[in-house]
């Protein structure tokens, strides 16, 4: 069976999306759309699609979609999911999910309604390292994680809007909630700190936080201390986290996880495309209905939105939310 494929989103995560779906056998790219006709039809030819539309309602009359791709801002989700369900599509959705969690919890109650396949891409969780670190800490008293995620503003407008981004936590560092809710736990309690240090005085329209420090608690007892900021220089960045048990640490940045033990060091490599290991994933279930090797679905993906809009709601009453 060929699997039609359907793109909602122009940007530039569309096109790492439709290079691979492109390259990936029984797939075919039918149909794509964008906020304008012209933008549509511009990443149409790029990648040899026949149909392009400038909005979702059309590319869902046109023809028959086996799956849609939704890779747009956080500020455009919630119609589009909805119209999906309804004609019972299954979706790969980008993370995060949405700028809150009330359009999330109301899409994930009607997707429940039609069991349909859904997947978000928190692509981490397919690599090397962090299905090591996942077995290896299986066997381990956890005590603390530290985590960051410094790095530079992405240059897209919408991003240093909080109205339309959610800001650098929900958008951004909510991987690393993800890879910790996957490798630690289930996290009830958030308190977080966010401040504006810099780059509203340097560009226009900046409303997000720029710095911000969060505590997280896991309901298996360990804690964690998550910050972030976006004013780091282009070039310049530092992501990953550490886990402090009683063998020793385990330190992950993206592309390796190097374990320290009174025994030794280890090292485990990201070898392997995870990006393209998701889209796998998400064609398979859509070709066959087994969903196993999907590591996270929307309702997983709402949990790490949980969290990450925990952090906002407490950065904003300076009070710990419980989830
Ligand atoms: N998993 C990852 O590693 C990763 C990496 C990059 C981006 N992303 C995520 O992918 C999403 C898109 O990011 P991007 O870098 O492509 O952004 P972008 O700004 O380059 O592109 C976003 C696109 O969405 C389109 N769009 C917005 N609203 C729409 C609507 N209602 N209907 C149709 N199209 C609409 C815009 O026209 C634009 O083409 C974001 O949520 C981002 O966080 C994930």
């Amino acid at each position: 069976m060929t699997v039609q494929v359907g793109i909602i989103g122009t940007g530039w995560f569309s096109k790492v999306h439709a290079e691979i779906l492109t390259n990936m056998e029984g797939v075919k790219l039918q149909a794509v759309c964008g906020t304008s006709q012209e933008k549509a039809a511009a990443l149409a030819a790029e990648f040899n699609i026949p149909t392009s539309f400038d909005n979702v309602k059309d590319m869902l009359d046109a023809g028959k979609l086996d799956a849609v791709y939704i890779l747009v801002p956080p500020m455009s989700h919630g119609d589009m999911e909805l119209q999906l369900i309804e004609r019972g599509i299954p979706f790969f959705i980008e993370k995060p999910i949405g700028l809150d969690v009330a359009t999330p919890n109301q899409i994930l109650n009607e997707i429940r309604k039609k069991s349909l396949i859904t997947s978000v891409g928190y692509h981490f969780r397919y690599t090397e390292p962090i299905q090591h670190m996942l077995q290896q800490l299986k066997d381990q008293e956890i005590g603390m994680i530290t985590g960051q995620w410094m790095g530079s503003m992405p240059q897209v407008a919408w991003w240093r809007d909080q109205a339309r981004s959610g800001g650098q936590f929900i958008e951004q560092t909510t991987h690393l909630v993800d890879v910790l809710r996957y490798c630690i736990g289930e996290i009830d309690e958030v308190y977080a700190a966010f401040a504006s240090r810099s780059m509203h005085k340097q560009y226009e329209g900046v409303t997000v936080a720029d710095v911000g420090a969060v505590t997280l608690k896991f309901k298996n007892g360990a804690v964690a201390n998550v910050s972030n900021t976006c004013i780091l220089p282009d070039g310049i960045n530092k992501v990953g986290l550490t886990v402090f048990t009683q063998a020793g640490t385990m330190d992950w940045d993206m592309e390796r996880l190097e374990i320290v033990e009174v025994s030794g060091k280890s090292e485990v490599k990201k070898t392997l495309d995870a990006y393209k290991l998701e889209n796998e994933a998400f064609i398979h279930a859509v070709r066959t209905g087994d969903t196993s090797r999907i590591l996270s679905n929307y309702e997983d993906g709402l949990k790490t939105q949980q969290v990450t809009y925990a952090a906002l709601e407490s950065a904003n009453s300076g009070l710990p939310v419980k989830l």
